[in-house]
């Protein structure tokens, strides 16, 4: 077995089609530059210990069998169970130490809890030698995370896996990467954490309140994300960010806008930007606007002048990979 194996994940930004992708429609996603390191190591102990510092959690630790079971601290619950998953799936058993290292903060929404659940699985799979396809890795990161947490997508899981830039319907059922060249995006941060599981509960309470209206909603966010799969594509991006600026009223109109978003979105187009719209479940997190090259300076400072916080991130990031020691 190897000593010890360490794997890159980028994060993601989604684009358009939040929320849609919950309920079998299309969404498009784009990796992101910034990473999580994810540091796997077999032990002679029958334990598994994590270190992950940007949770607050420093030599937590388990007995192998106790994996998911008892109090299982909520910055180790992602990493915990894909360990338990992928031994069940492979009939292992194995002590180990994980060690993560996050290049960005847990708090801008950029995919954290899918970048550490999609590393554990790379890795593992690395250690045991164990030749995973793509699309078998995102089924065990799937299982993961409605493990842990009962709702989602899994287009994060998706954007780690992949890289790039891809279009992806509901649970994998379809997961095209897409060529695209450029795609000029200024990232604001609104300083409020949102809980993805609690906002995605409430547009479906909202649904379920409101079956007609919502579905027909829901349906035209899928045709909208259809048409920018193809102005992205094109790199047309004045059709694409007239395209964002409609998924942010429908989004607005699904009750997950923010004051604080709000006046992000709004300042960046002032500030000359081609579209803008929230990017996640909304109810905080990041904003992104496409934006011309001669109005990036003013449409950050816009942003921070605004509130908010602008994150510099590079899309169409690399896929996980795994780093030499
Ligand atoms: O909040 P984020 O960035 O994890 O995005 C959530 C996107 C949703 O469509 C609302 C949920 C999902 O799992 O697809």
């Amino acid at each position: 077995m190897k000593e010890q194996v360490k794997v890159s994940v980028p994060g993601k930004l989604m684009l358009f089609g939040e929320h849609a992708v919950v309920y079998h429609y299309p969404c498009i996603v784009t990796a992101v530059d910034q990473r999580m390191q994810i540091i796997v190591k077999p032990i002679e102990k029958k334990k598994f210990i994590l270190h992950a510092p940007e949770v607050g959690l420093e030599d937590y630790s388990k007995g192998l069998r106790d994996l998911t079971r008892g109090r299982t601290a909520k910055g180790a619950r992602f990493i915990e169970t894909g360990i338990k998953n992928f031994f069940q799936k492979f009939k292992l058993r194995q002590g180990l130490r994980v060690k993560t290292k996050a290049g960005f903060s847990a708090e801008f929404g950029f995919g954290s809890s899918a970048a550490v659940t999609v590393g554990i699985i790379v890795g593992l799979a690395r250690l045991f030698k164990i030749k995973l396809l793509k699309k078998q890795v995102f089924e065990l990161a799937y299982k993961t995370i409605l493990d842990v947490q009962g709702v989602g997508s899994g287009f994060d899981l998706a954007a780690a896996i992949w890289g790039g830039t891809i279009y992806f319907v509901t649970g994998g059922q379809k997961i095209s990467p897409m060529r695209i060249k450029s795609l000029p995006l200024v990232v604001g941060y609104t300083g409020i954490k949102a809980d993805t599981p609690t906002v995605v509960k409430k547009v479906a309470v909202l649904k379920q309140n409101n079956q007609k209206l919502v579905g027909s909603l829901l349906a035209q966010i899928s045709l909208l994300t259809n048409q920018a799969r193809k102005s992205l594509l094109q790199g047309d991006f004045r059709k694409t960010g007239e395209l964002m600026n409609l998924n942010q009223g429908m989004l607005d109109a699904l009750g997950v806008n923010t004051k604080e978003l709000a006046s992000l979105i709004f300042a960046a187009r002032e500030a000359g930007a081609w579209g803008a719209k929230l990017s996640g479940a909304g109810g905080g997190d990041c904003m992104i606007a496409l934006v011309p090259k001669e109005k990036r300076l003013k449409v950050e400072k816009a942003i921070k002048k605004a509130g908010g916080k602008v994150i510099k991130v590079e899309p169409n990031a690399e896929k996980a990979k795994l780093e030499t020691n």
